[in-house]
C-alpha cells in the first residue's frame, strides 16, 4: 500500500495529534516534539510526517506536498484553502472570540462606528463585524494579541480562547463567540482519489480511535 505523508501543526495541537495518531496505530518515537527534525517516520513506516506552522498545514496539503494534514478548523475557515475535510478529530477544542478590557466591555461595540480590532484572523474578524454592520479597522498581529487593548493599540481583540486563562490574567472579558474550533483531518483532493486504498485504511484507523476515545468517556 502507498505510504502516506501528513503535515502536523507545531505548537499546542502537536502533543494531542501525536498521541491520537499513536492510539490509531501510528506511533512516532518519543522525543519527536523536542527534536529539531522536521521530517519524521512513524514506527510502522506507513506514515511520514512533516512538522510545520499551523497556518502552513493547509498550504502543504492543497499543493500536494503532503497527502494529509491535521489542523484546527479555525485555521481552515480563516485560510479557505481548497482541501478535502474527511474527518473532525476529538481534540483541540477552543473558540474564536471577541474580547475587551473588563473595565470597559461595552464601550467599543456601542460607541465606535469603526472600532480598532487586533487579531491574527483578519478574514473571520472582518466577516463577523461586517455581518453586524460594523466596519472594523483590523490591526493584524501574529501573536500576543491580548496585549493590544492594554497598551492602546486596539479597542477590541479577536483571538482563540481555550481555558480563558490568558484573558483573565490580562483583565479582559469575552464579549462574543465567533466560532467553535477543533482539530480536523484534511486531505489533498487528488491524493484522496489516487491513493484511495491507503487513504481509506488510514481514515478507518482514525475513525476507530475516535470511537474508542468517545466510548472511554462513558
Ligand atoms: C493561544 C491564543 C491565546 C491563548 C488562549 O496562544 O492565541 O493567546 O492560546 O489560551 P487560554 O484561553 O488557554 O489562555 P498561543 O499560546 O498558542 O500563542 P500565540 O500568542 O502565539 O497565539
Amino acid at each position: 500500500m502507498d505510504q502516506l505523508r501528513i503535515a502536523l501543526p507545531k505548537g499546542r495541537l502537536l502533543t494531542d495529534a501525536l498521541s491520537f495518531l499513536a492510539r490509531a496505530g501510528y506511533p512516532f518515537s518519543d522525543g519527536v516534539e523536542r527534536s529539531r527534525r522536521l521530517l519524521i517516520l512513524d514506527q510502522t513506516k506507513r506514515l511520514e510526517a512533516v512538522l510545520v506552522k499551523p497556518r502552513d498545514v493547509p498550504v502543504f496539503v492543497e499543493y500536494g506536498a503532503t497527502d494529509l494534514g491535521i489542523v484546527g478548523t479555525d485555521v481552515l475557515r480563516e485560510m479557505e484553502r481548497d482541501v478535502y475535510e474527511p474527518l473532525l478529530l476529538p481534540f483541540g477544542y477552543c473558540r474564536l472570540s471577541v474580547a475587551a478590557p473588563a473595565d470597559r466591555p461595552n464601550m467599543p461595540l456601542r460607541l465606535e462606528p469603526s472600532p480598532r480590532v487586533a487579531t491574527s484572523y483578519p478574514n473571520l474578524t472582518q466577516r463577523f463585524f461586517q455581518q453586524r454592520g460594523v466596519s472594523p479597522e483590523i490591526i493584524l498581529l501574529s501573536g500576543s494579541v491580548e496585549l493590544s487593548p492594554l497598551v492602546g493599540l486596539a479597542d477590541l481583540l479577536v483571538d482563540m480562547v481555550e481555558t480563558g486563562r490568558t484573558l483573565r490574567e490580562n483583565g479582559l472579558v469575552e464579549l462574543r463567540t465567533i466560532m467553535h474550533s477543533q482539530a480536523a483531518l484534511i486531505a489533498n483532493r487528488a491524493a484522496y482519489t489516487l491513493k484511495a486504498e491507503a487513504m481509506m485504511a488510514f481514515i478507518n484507523d482514525l475513525r476507530q480511535a475516535i470511537t474508542e476515545k468517545v466510548s472511554e468517556k462513558f
